[in-house]
């Protein structure tokens, strides 16, 4: 019988791409977007690649007024659960508007949890951060580390998780993985999805392509002199098809195990990457020049974190596999075949 799974924020950045991989491996799939940050052209493009049609529902989660509608549908679908990535996510508009955020993305988790609930589906992948480590963590960071996110953004990530537990505590038929991503990049193979954010980027990997791909200057790099091998910060790069296959592999594992609870599990590859490390990657990959120069340090960042990824290959039987070549490769080829991404 055909596993089938509600998609929320499917047809963004990573959710395209999980989708991708959830049809891929023959799962039937609702996806529940908005757009507020995607686009149509971004799921017809996951249909082409997987050669399946999704289904689809338009709505903000967030809406209560939409709410009896998206438990209808999703009741109506008969998931045997959910891959829950809808959700606003930058950090800087969360800090001038908190109160947005933490509307948004704790009624978006409140409202799936409940339709599921309805639907008799308590299986919930959900999509944290690392983010809710905070900057006191020494790297690599286990899941045991201690939390404490430093912005709004990541203490709704943060609360969602700890609201998650509350409810799987409560009722042990809940079975729900918080993964916490470390820094996505890459685009899928094909070159046909990827990431195309609002305005200007706020993350190091688009706006490295759009610099490759002219449409800004130059890149500038937050910090030149923090205490890391040539100063710049270092993260945990995963490419996002390596991530959208975890998401497969923590959706498989909560369906095999019979009282997993709540798990929580870092997605990332164990190993870090410098700012200047990862312009060099690039600068390979597309053989353009990337233009940049050194600028004062980025509020809240911190020198370095990168996963200690030994949980998610013990329990899910994944690991991340794509190297910073491919990452900068196939973030390339998306760029490069699409200037002004989905031209939203
Ligand atoms: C950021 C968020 C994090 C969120 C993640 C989602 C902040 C402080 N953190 O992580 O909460 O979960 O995105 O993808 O925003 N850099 C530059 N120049 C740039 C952009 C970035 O030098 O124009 C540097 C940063 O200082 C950092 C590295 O590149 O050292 C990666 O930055 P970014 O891609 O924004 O990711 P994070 O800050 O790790």
């Amino acid at each position: 019988m055909t596993d089938r799974i509600v998609v929320t924020g499917g047809a963004g950045y990573i959710g395209s791409h999980v989708s991708v991989s959830l049809l891929e491996a023959g799962k039937a799939l609702l996806v529940i977007d908005d757009f507020s940050n995607s686009c149509p052209e971004a799921l017809r493009r996951i249909e082409e690649i997987a050669n399946a049609k999704i289904e689809f529902l338009k709505a903000d989660l967030a809406n209560p007024a939409l709410a009896e509608k998206i438990t209808e549908t999703v009741r109506r679908f008969r998931p045997s659960g959910a891959v829950h990535l809808a959700g606003l996510k930058a950090v800087g508009e969360s800090v001038e508007e908190p109160a947005r955020y933490y509307r948004v993305n704790l009624n978006s988790a409140l409202t799936l949890v409940a339709a599921l609930e309805a639907a008799g589906a308590k299986r919930l992948v959900f999509s944290s951060s690392a983010t809710v480590y905070g900057d006191r963590s020494q790297s690599p960071v286990s899941e045991s580390a201690a939390l404490g996110p430093t912005n709004p953004y990541g203490r709704t990530k943060f609360f969602i998780e700890e609201m998650l537990r509350d409810i799987a505590r409560a009722d042990p038929e809940w079975k729900i993985a918080n993964l916490r991503y470390f820094n996505p990049v890459g685009a899928h193979a094909s070159g046909r999805i990827g990431e195309d954010p609002n305005g200007v980027p706020n993350n190091l990997f688009p706006f490295i392509a759009q610099v490759a791909v002219g449409r800004r200057d130059k890149l500038k790099v937050f910090g030149g002199d923090y205490p890391t091998r040539d100063g710049t910060g270092v993260r945990d790069y995963i490419h996002v098809s390596d991530l959208a296959r975890g998401h497969l592999a923590a959706l498989d594992y909560l369906a095999r195990e019979k009282s997993p609870g709540v798990i929580d599990v870092n997605l990332g590859t164990g190993r870090g990457y410098s700012v200047l490390e990862a312009v060099a990657a690039f600068k390979r990959a597309s053989n353009r020049d990337i233009p940049y120069e050194i600028a004062p340090r980025r509020d809240g960042d911190v020198a370095e974190i990168y996963a200690d990824a030994a949980l998610a290959e013990r329990l899910f039987g994944w690991k991340a596999e794509k190297s910073i070549e491919e990452m900068c490769a196939d973030t390339w080829r998306w760029q490069s075949a699409n200037p002004d991404g989905y031209g939203r």
